[in-house]
């Protein structure tokens, strides 16, 4: 029997002994790797009494590896995340200069990972900004090879810009330029299958957990042809491939224009009641407000990259910031997927035993989930949860906490093995 995961008919097989490829991680990226690996073990050992286990097989990227190899991202890396599908990794530094692009992107370019999944989540205990961060529970679909993203840019006074402004007045538009000659262009490239296969997975997710909506995030008021044609591609997707599971807003608008208000409102109580999920949409702005005054009317959150961008760093702060926050980037068709803290390296605290552990340790958590060890990824919540209410936590928490004991990062982790019951 291997111990890869491989992915068949569309389904992950997942060995009860599997190994996982980590990259270690830059900065703290060492100390939070160790408290996780230790946690993730001994809850998995707890959970599964030593019928399932994690190989973690180490692989290169970042300092360590341009150390070791003079490669900051070894072809080697990539090789055993396509050979072992899902894997983990701390976060790197970002080398600067000489043409090197960012690891991080690279990965995800490479393996054409194309959800960045954020679930945003609560632990009682937490110090929250918001009255009520016990109503927040959202899970965030960013689109994550699209947009102003791409990185297609032309800098005033090139020659490309001058031979793009020279497109722009062929095909009109020229107008709307206020100073033409001095104005630097980006490419916004949103495309009906990059957005239908986006909004595709956060659909999916949202029935497969029962969860009661998914909220497409737009500013298509303004850009019609790209965020507006993402909404309606959205709920293309909705209406035409899971039509028995959903009920979209659009639905709704067009039985309120046939049979009136109250008729509309009657039939989306009765698709409540029988567990669809409800599609709607919400523009941009409007949703930062609305997830900040109402959080509960949001569940499933479905945007592109650079809206989801915004909205992830927002909604982690409603719940304790991004030290906790943890994220995956995935590719549901062929199964690949990291998962990452959603920090960086915090060289600043590097070395002094002060790091969260968190945002990795929740992040390993949704890799269990993903790879359907749900049993022990809830262990690591109760245990979390437990731990954050003795008021025992990392230097960063410490500070914005009333009586709490100080732990370092490794003593941290030996207190949440405690909490695993
Ligand atoms: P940063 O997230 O590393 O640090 C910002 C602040 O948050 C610092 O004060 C730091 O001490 C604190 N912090 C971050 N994570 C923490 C944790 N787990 N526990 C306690 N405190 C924590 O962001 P910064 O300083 O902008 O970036 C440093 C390096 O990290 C750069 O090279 C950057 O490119 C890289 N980076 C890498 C990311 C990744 O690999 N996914 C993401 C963001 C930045």
């Amino acid at each position: 029997m291997t111990n890869k995961i491989e992915i068949i008919k569309g389904q992950l097989r997942v060995p009860n002994q599997v190994t996982i490829p980590f990259i270690e991680g830059d900065g703290i990226g060492s100390e939070i790797t160790k408290a996780t690996q230790k946690i993730v073990d001994r809850v998995i050992e707890f959970t599964y009494n030593g019928k399932r286990s994690i190989n973690w097989m180490e692989v290169l990227a970042g300092e360590k590896a341009h150390k070791q190899t003079g490669e900051w991202l070894p072809q080697a890396t990539i090789d055993a995340f396509k050979a072992y599908m899902v894997g983990i990794k701390g976060p790197l530094t970002t080398p600067v200069g000489g043409g090197i692009r960012s690891l991080n992107v690279t990965l995800r370019q490479t393996l054409d990972l194309y959800v960045c999944l954020r679930p945003i989540r609560w632990f009682k205990g937490v110090p929250s900004p918001v009255r009520y961060p016990e109503l927040v529970d959202m899970h965030i679909f960013r689109e994550n090879t699209e947009d102003i993203y791409a990185g297609i840019e032309f800098m005033t006074g090139t020659d490309e810009a001058k031979s793009f402004l020279e497109l722009l007045k062929k095909h009109s538009g020229i107008e709307k330029i206020r100073f033409p000659e001095s104005t630097s262009f980006g490419i916004k490239p949103i495309s009906e299958d990059g957005s239908k296969r986006l909004v595709r997975a956060a659909l999916h997710y949202a029935v497969t957990r029962k969860l009661p909506s998914v909220t497409l995030v737009h500013k298509g008021n303004i850009m019609k042809f790209t965020e507006g044609a993402f909404k309606n591609w959205g709920y293309e997707v909705a209406e035409s491939e899971f039509a028995s599971e959903t009920f979209t807003w659009r639905q709704f608008e067009s039985i309120a224009k046939e049979k009136g208000q109250d008729a509309a409102h009657h039939a989306l109580e009765e698709e409540k009641k029988q567990g669809k999920v409800i599609v709607k949409d919400v523009i941009t702005d409007a949703f930062l407000q609305d997830s900040l005054l109402k959080p509960y009317n949001h569940s499933v959150i479905a945007t592109m990259n650079l809206n989801g961008d915004y909205i992830s760093d927002q909604l982690a702060a409603m719940v304790g910031g991004i030290g906790i926050s943890p994220g995956a980037n995935i590719n549901y068709q062929s199964g690949y997927a990291i998962f990452e803290a959603t920090h960086g390296t915090a060289p600043d605290i590097a070395g002094t035993g002060k790091a969260n552990p968190c945002s990795l340790l929740l992040s390993a958590a949704m890799m269990l989930e993903y790879m359907g060890w749900e049993k022990a990824a809830e262990h690591i919540y109760d245990a979390l949860e437990h731990t954050f209410n003795k008021r025992k936590v990392t230097s960063d928490l410490h500070a914005l906490m009333e009586g709490a004991s100080l732990l370092s990062t490794s003593d941290f982790a030996d207190e949440v093995i405690c909490n695993v019951h």
